[in-house]
């Protein structure tokens, strides 16, 4: 039966596991953009969400007809899959949209890129496809993040009929970094994504990058970003028809922030089960009742787990007064080790946090810096209720829930050292301690005020920030965009 409603992601809500005899098992597909869906879909249950498959499982999953109700998995080519995924998705889209180009080397658009990003357009055209042949007349497709970027460009030319958002999970490139791409490749991707109706981000300020960087002036047409002080911003765009009958229809796309927050009934409930507890007693004995410095993060290079060790380093340098009294649970858990860049960074996090260890730490006693590198979501959870400070510094981040988490599981309170490059920062930051991602003697000492903070003031501002993170948790975030697509757009001064 054709879907009302449809949802796409690069990953599913499950992902399979074949073992030694030949038998599937399930189990939760991992990341803050499944979560987030998967709360929000939970109360939407006719959704169809489509995915693509992303191990030898999956793909024999979707060869056996193994499905959940509401997924379907798409079995792409792995040749495919693997340059549009880590060719482009994670190797170009994140590094231009988190500004993480070691400039005097990278980028390189050579024949090689093209290759990739040709795939990734495949990749692209297989979602669209999929989408168009499960979608009932007029339905309401939202479609997720910078690997399904081109995605609303080729459903809009299969169904026009359709109403069409794209949400950005990560930051967007500020106009100068998204002009690094080459010309045509950047007017794709602009194009991809204003066939969308609606484009959703975390925060105003990635809408705004969008519609800055927005403007096109090339033989398939043309698009410019509006941002009136009354109405909706958004960007107004007219493109050639492909059959060359002259100009389509002048068009708006318009542009919104949703900030994603955290649902904390559920987040205080996981917090609290018996497994959390066991966990939770087992660092206490570990740490004793020594304070602790928590960060909780995938060893992603946009989240300066490096520089976080640092400014640790220079606290207990320039404080020595903490020495022997605080600790750090640095939680860095391997991320897209396919890439040689991200193994080379997560060495480089064990090496640092060794010679910490090494310089201040005392024989048989008082190690500063605990690191662990195991994904293990019952420990950070308990490792939040423990937080005396949370360290989140990442140097440009979509959003980053573990900002909002942390103050909403923390038992005493927690002072909250918050990076102005996170999306979190918006909404944030009037009750955090906020730092300049850089600015590692900045953060150092963000860190003493944070571990220095009376107690009253650090629950007042704790509950305050509880308050701002679960504002919108993933249930209302969805049906508010779905509201949102269903009435017709109607931008101001035309
Ligand atoms: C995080 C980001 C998302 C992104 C996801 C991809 O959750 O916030 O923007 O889509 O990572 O992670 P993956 O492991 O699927 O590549």
């Amino acid at each position: 039966m054709a879907s009302q409603v449809l949802v796409a992601a690069n990953r599913g809500p499950l992902s399979y596991a074949l073992d030694a005899e030949g038998a599937l098992s399930a189990r939760r597909g991992g990341g803050g953009l499944v979560s987030g869906l998967s709360a929000a879909l939970a109360q939407q249950p006719d959704t169809l969400w489509i995915c693509a498959a992303l191990s030898e499982g999956d793909r024999e999953a979707v060869r056996r007809g193994v499905a959940e109700p509401g997924v379907r998995m798409l079995d792409i080519d792995p040749e495919v899959y693997d340059g549009a995924y880590n060719g482009i998705a994670n190797s170009v889209l994140w590094f231009t949209h988190h500004h993480l180009y070691d400039i005097p080397r990278e980028p390189v658009f050579d024949a090689e890129f093209r290759r990739r990003w040709g795939a990734y357009t495949e990749y692209n055209r297989a979602f669209a496809q999929a989408l168009a042949q499960e979608a009932a007349e007029g339905a309401c497709v939202l479609v997720q993040d910078y690997q399904l970027a081109l995605v609303p460009g080729l459903l809009r030319e299969l169904r026009p009929d359709l109403r069409i958002a794209h949400f950005t999970h990560t930051p967007w490139a500020s106009p100068e970094f998204l002009r690094m791409l080459p010309d045509d490749i950047r007017a794709q991707l602009l194009w991809g994504m204003l066939g969308a109706d609606r484009l959703g981000f975390h925060t105003r300020a990635w809408a705004a990058d969008f519609v800055r960087g927005a403007g096109i002036d090339d033989a398939s047409g043309t698009a410019e970003g509006v941002w009136p002080s009354g109405g909706a911003p958004g960007v107004w765009h007219r493109k050639a028809a492909p059959d060359g009958s002259g100009l389509l229809e002048r068009r708006f796309t318009e542009v919104a922030a949703y900030p994603l927050g955290v649902d904390a009934d559920e987040l205080r409930a996981l917090a609290h089960r018996p497994e959390v507890d066991d966990k939770l007693a087992a660092l206490r004995a570990e740490v004793g009742d020594l304070k602790t410095i928590v960060r909780v993060d995938r060893t992603e290079l946009s989240k300066n787990v490096l520089r976080g060790l640092l400014a640790y380093r220079e606290l207990l340098a320039a404080h020595p007064e903490w020495r022997g009294r605080v600790v750090h649970l640095a939680s860095a858990y391997p991320s897209r080790q396919d890439l040689e860049v991200y193994r080379r960074y997560t060495a480089s996090v064990r090496e640092l946090a060794d010679e910490i260890n090494a310089e201040f730490g005392e024989e048989g006693g008082w190690q500063p810096v605990l690191v662990s590198v195991q994904d293990d979501f019952a420990r950070s959870l308990a490792a939040y209720r423990m937080a005396d400070v949370a360290l989140v510094n990442p140097v440009r981040d979509g959003m980053n829930l573990v900002a909002k988490e942390i103050p909403v599981v923390s038992e005493q309170g927690c002072a909250l050292v918050l990076s102005t490059g996170a999306g979190a920062y918006a909404e944030l930051r009037a009750d955090a301690l906020t730092v300049n991602p850089y600015d590692v003697t900045a953060t150092a000492e963000a860190l003493h005020t944070a571990l220095s903070m009376p107690a009253a003031e650090r629950a007042e501002r704790t509950k305050r920030l509880a308050a701002a993170a679960t504002a919108l948790p993933p249930s209302r975030w969805f049906a508010n965009q779905l509201t949102d697509l269903r009435a017709p757009t109607g931008p101001a001064g035309d």
